[in-house]
């Protein structure tokens, strides 16, 4: 199964009949029940929406939370206390979550550079993984957390879920399901948005802590260019920088390094060509897919914001002849999956990720992000970052190399969690 092999409705209307009410009262807060254990670590912003969105699910009791900062732990507790449970068991130590018998699945929501960190310890049991991306700041990282990965037996996966988000399921049908384009040619990707949000001790303004804007924020959209072309990546230029976000910001003596623009050009062994967008100085958000085939051009979209309580809008548009969608066409989830974070695509991920648990076991596949899908989103955001850099195309055959790998020897690698 693919996450779009149904349309974004479909997707919504199984999901809705799954909350049916007698489900959605038995909430993910309480104790005696044979559903999984559930444990968050790293309840900050967003371990804090995956709290909520395991309530609304209701497939999981909610073991405890971790997390070293008292102001996260006593939001979370708040947030869990609004949602009408009992207030959560706090662990002492990452190691104690890893070895509490009555979990058996933990979402890791830890800033990006204590990823592969907190994997290590997790790796040493049997737990699913559901961990938030990017999976690493480094590549290299990765490339040992793939290896790692690799060895073991218990469901990982990674919390790539912008491709759940109504108009990229809906635009990944038309192209890849129903071939409305023909053979796709071009993609290309914008995001246009307001400057990064406060992090708890600010580690998003750093490149060291992040892996750089392009790794950090963009790993999304180069998974899902990666997955619309559907080949390897061999080259990648960029240029961007920081042009006016917190060109003064310090923090603890160190001043912000990210890059707050970038244009990005990618080259796929299909001669698919792809080009990426970021602002970051905007008033607004605003993110688009475009995709043009043998056939006709498609145009997937949304508009948001973080400055009215407004809902944010998806949209469809596909320009063939005679399509239903030839005008543009709004998409979107029921409200209540819509507004329990980003746009629903968070409560996607998840249910993905529980439903590739469930079909697992029952040895089938499901459609949550592999670690070789958010490798290679990885790859080309830190090869596009290295060109920021070095002013230059980035060969990936020979970024890789420079990484002490292949792709070769990455086609025969398939980790046995696929
Ligand atoms: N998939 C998405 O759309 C999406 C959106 C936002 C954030 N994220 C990712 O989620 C992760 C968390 O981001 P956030 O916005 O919640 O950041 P945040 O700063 O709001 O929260 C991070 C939390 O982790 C805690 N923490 C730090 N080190 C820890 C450790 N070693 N063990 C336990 N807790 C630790 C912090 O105290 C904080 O409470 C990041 O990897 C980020 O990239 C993903």
């Amino acid at each position: 199964m693919r996450f779009y092999d149904e349309s974004s409705a479909a997707r919504a209307k199984r999901a809705c009949a799954k909350l049916s009410e007698e489900r959605f009262q038995k909430s993910t807060l309480e104790t005696a029940d044979s559903r999984p254990g559930l444990a968050v670590v790293g309840v900050g912003m967003m371990g804090r929406e995956h709290l909520g969105v395991a309530h609304l699910l209701g497939r999981t009791v909610l073991r405890g939370i971790f997390d070293q900062s008292a102001q996260s732990l006593e939001a979370a507790d708040e947030l869990v206390a609004t949602l009408g449970g009992e207030a959560p068991h706090h662990y002492s130590n990452l190691e104690d979550v890893f070895a509490d018998p009555t979990v058996d699945v933990v979402i890791v929501s830890t800033p990006n550079y204590t990823h592969w960190d907190v994997v290590r310890v997790a790796l040493k049991s049997e737990k699913a993984l559901l961990v938030e991306k990017p999976m690493a700041t480094r590549l290299e990282d990765a490339l040992a957390m793939v290896k790692a990965v690799s060895n073991r037996k218990a469901l990982f996966r990674l919390g790539m879920q912008y491709r759940f988000k109504a108009q990229y399921v809906d635009v990944f049908r038309e192209v890849k399901a129903l071939a409305s384009l023909g053979a796709v040619k071009t993609i290309s990707m914008s995001e246009y948005r307001p400057p990064f949000l406060k992090k708890v001790e600010q580690w998003n303004k750093f490149s060291r802590y992040s892996g750089g804007t392009l790794v950090e924020k963009c790993c999304h959209y180069f998974d899902l260019i990666n997955q619309m072309a559907e080949a390897e990546p061999i080259s990648v230029y960029a240029s961007g920088g920081q042009a006016v976000n917190f060109l003064d910001f310090e923090y603890e003596g160190s001043p912000s390094d990210i890059d707050d623009h970038a244009f990005v050009v990618i080259n796929y062994s299909n001669d698919i060509r792809a080009s990426f967008t970021l602002n970051m100085f905007s008033e607004e958000l605003y993110e688009e897919m475009v995709v043009v085939g043998e056939k006709g051009r498609a145009v997937a979209s949304e508009r948001s914001t973080f400055k009215r309580n407004e809902p944010s809008t998806g949209a469809l548009q596909v320009e063939v002849s005679g399509h239903s969608h030839y005008h543009s066409q709004d998409v979107s989830y029921p409200d209540i999956i819509e507004q329990s974070g980003h746009s629903g695509a968070t409560f996607f991920a998840q249910e993905s990720f529980l439903n590739t648990l469930e079909s697992r076991n029952a040895g089938q596949s499901a459609d949550s992000a592999t670690v070789m899908q958010g490798l290679w989103a990885m790859i080309v955001a830190s090869a596009a970052q290295a060109s920021i850099q070095r002013k230059a195309v980035v060969d990936i055959e020979q970024f890789l190399f420079e990484h002490g790998c292949s792709s070769l020897a990455l086609a025969e690698f398939t980790p046995t969690t696929e």
